[in-house]
């Protein structure tokens, strides 16, 4: 696999004189009138989501050109080699096979299908541990006594699982609770465990690595809890989710579901990391989302670039970010459920693409992961929509609406979805007419993504488009999108700065953290 930084291929070049001929004065609403095709140019069906990219600020020979940076990258053979399952992730000599989880067992009649056949073995143990896995969330979902579900862990150990279980809400056997606990501040699992009752209650101790101090001390604290309140059962109250089985039997617990090192923690929703999900919408509700997956997975893997939906958003992340300079994206999901999903999505990209250097560890002389930030609809208009409106940055604007709803309160989802249009339409179209502080510059960008409805399978298959869309990005940037390194230094300065709350030793540090030591010691 040859991988070529997009600022050393002629197309980076080019998109750059693009940009400075027509690029930086492109106005979305002189496009419309100029072509009555463009929505049907720039909007497009990928599995279960429909894109509406035409609001922005994109046309045909530009996307000609970043699809020809994608070439120019080696972007194809970089996808090729994930689904190849080749050790992409160079800084930590693993193989990324998410995608793997997701993919259906082997069919000895379909020579054809999709996943190598070298890794039949892995898929089997996939399915395997699947099938385990999900014949224990049909246990805990049959148990009457067990009314509570308390997931311990953080990052991709929480957010994913998190996000999911609120966005399927619609879908959750009644009588189950899920509790989230990821905060190492001890409000958090108090606040929880008050609630709870030992005999009534199962811990889902979830952690790829099971070292994560955080998740550590909760899941220490639970334990305790647990027992001091009268708990005897743990192989029947506790659950660990983790590649680190024995670090969590050592832990003492025996009920265990395990996975694999080639799982990263923020792409890990599709392993034993997602049994929250699998316990509240059921083994079949938990197929569908990953059949969902599934969908865009062959989608970005055998999709012409050009009509990509992954590659195509990816593309424009790249416009933006390199060209235009927008420095966030705000996500903006029309749907209350999805209320964590701009979190989720926060980790995803930024975890992934927040990087400074590329594969080969030089230094970036380009920006790479945009801030993505937000808030469901209609909440955000009444917040921040304004600095979206008039503000003096530009940042894009992903909505996410689902034309048929789950309730069948009179008048709501049309207000919701007319609020969702009207503020893309406002977005773009300003309003130039009253000056002053009433003026609306508009050619404010937006991509628009609607499913048909919110369901296990559409859930997966928008979560695996954002997956391939982050990749798309990070592969042109020449970047590795799947180490964390980033995260590591604040862990070890925690450790010793604990050791010094209890000490008061402050011999060694910098002004700041001595005088604020000072306060709390
Ligand atoms: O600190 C970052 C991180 O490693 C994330 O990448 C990961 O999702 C999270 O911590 C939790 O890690 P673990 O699942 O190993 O507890």
């Amino acid at each position: 696999m040859n991988r070529i930084r997009c600022d050393r291929t002629p197309a980076w070049g080019q998109l750059q004189a693009a940009f400075e001929a027509t690029g930086r004065t492109f106005d979305v609403r002189s496009a419309f009138a100029a072509d009555p095709e463009r929505f049907e140019a720039f909007s497009q069906c990928a599995p279960h989501v429909f894109a509406d990219l035409s609001k922005n600020r994109i046309d045909a020979a530009t996307e000609a050109l970043l699809l020809a940076l994608a070439q120019q990258t080696g972007l194809a053979d970089h996808r090729d080699a994930m689904f190849a399952g080749d050790a992409i992730n160079t800084t930590e000599e693993r193989a990324v096979m998410h995608w793997l989880l997701r993919t259906p067992p082997l069919d000895p009649a379909m020579p054809a299908q999709s996943v190598h056949r070298h890794m039949a073995e892995t898929l089997n143990e996939v399915h395997t541990t699947l099938d385990a896995m999900l014949a224990f969330a049909e246990q805990v979902r049959a148990d009457d006594g067990i009314t509570d579900i308390v997931n311990i862990g953080i990052g991709g150990s929480d957010l994913g699982p998190q996000m999911a279980v609120l966005a399927l809400d619609a879908f959750v056997l009644p009588g189950k609770h899920f509790h989230f606990v990821s905060n190492v501040d001890g409000h958090e699992l108090n606040a929880v465990l008050k609630k709870l009752k030992p005999e009534s209650t199962l811990f889902l101790v979830a952690s790829k690595t099971f070292t994560t101090i955080e998740t550590m001390t909760n899941a220490q604290s639970a334990k305790s809890w647990f027992e001091s309140h009268g708990g005897t059962d743990i192989a029947r109250h506790f659950a660990a989710l983790t590649t680190n089985v024995a670090a969590a039997n050592a832990f003492g617990i025996s009920t265990t579901f395990g996975f694999w090192d080639w799982v990263g923690g923020r792409y890990s929703v599709w392993s034993a990391i997602g049994l929250p999900l699998a316990i509240a919408i059921g083994a079949q509700g938990f197929k569908e989302f990953l059949a969902g997956a599934h969908a865009m997975d062959e989608h970005f893997r055998t999709t012409p670039l050009a009509r990509n939906l992954p590659v195509r958003l990816g593309l424009l992340d790249v416009w933006y970010r390199n060209f235009h300079g927008f420095t966030s994206r705000s996500v903006a999901p029309y749907h209350s459920a999805l209320k964590r999903y701009p979190a989720y999505l926060q980790q995803l990209e930024m975890e992934s693409n927040g990087k400074r250097v590329d594969a080969a560890g030089a230094a970036l002389p380009y920006g790479t992961a945009p801030v993505i930030w937000g808030e469901p609809g209609t909440n955000g208009q009444h917040a921040y929509f304004q600095m979206l409106h008039q503000g003096t940055d530009v940042a894009p604007v992903e909505f996410v609406a689902v034309k048929t709803p789950r309730h069948d309160l009179h008048g709501h989802h049309a207000l919701l979805l007319a609020n969702a249009l009207a503020q893309a339409q406002a977005l773009m179209l300003g309003k130039a007419d009253a000056g002053g502080h009433k003026h609306f510059t508009g050619n404010r960008p937006s991509t628009f993504l609607l499913l048909d409805e919110l369901s296990p399978t559409s859930l997966g298959a928008l979560i695996a488009l954002q997956e391939h869309r982050v990749f798309v990005s990070g592969s042109v940037w020449g970047i590795n999108s799947f180490d964390q390194w980033g995260v590591e230094l604040g862990k070890v300065l925690a450790k010793d700065i604990e050791a010094r709350l209890a000490s008061g030793d402050v011999t060694g540090l910098d002004g700041s953290t001595v005088g604020l030591l000072a306060l709390l010691t």
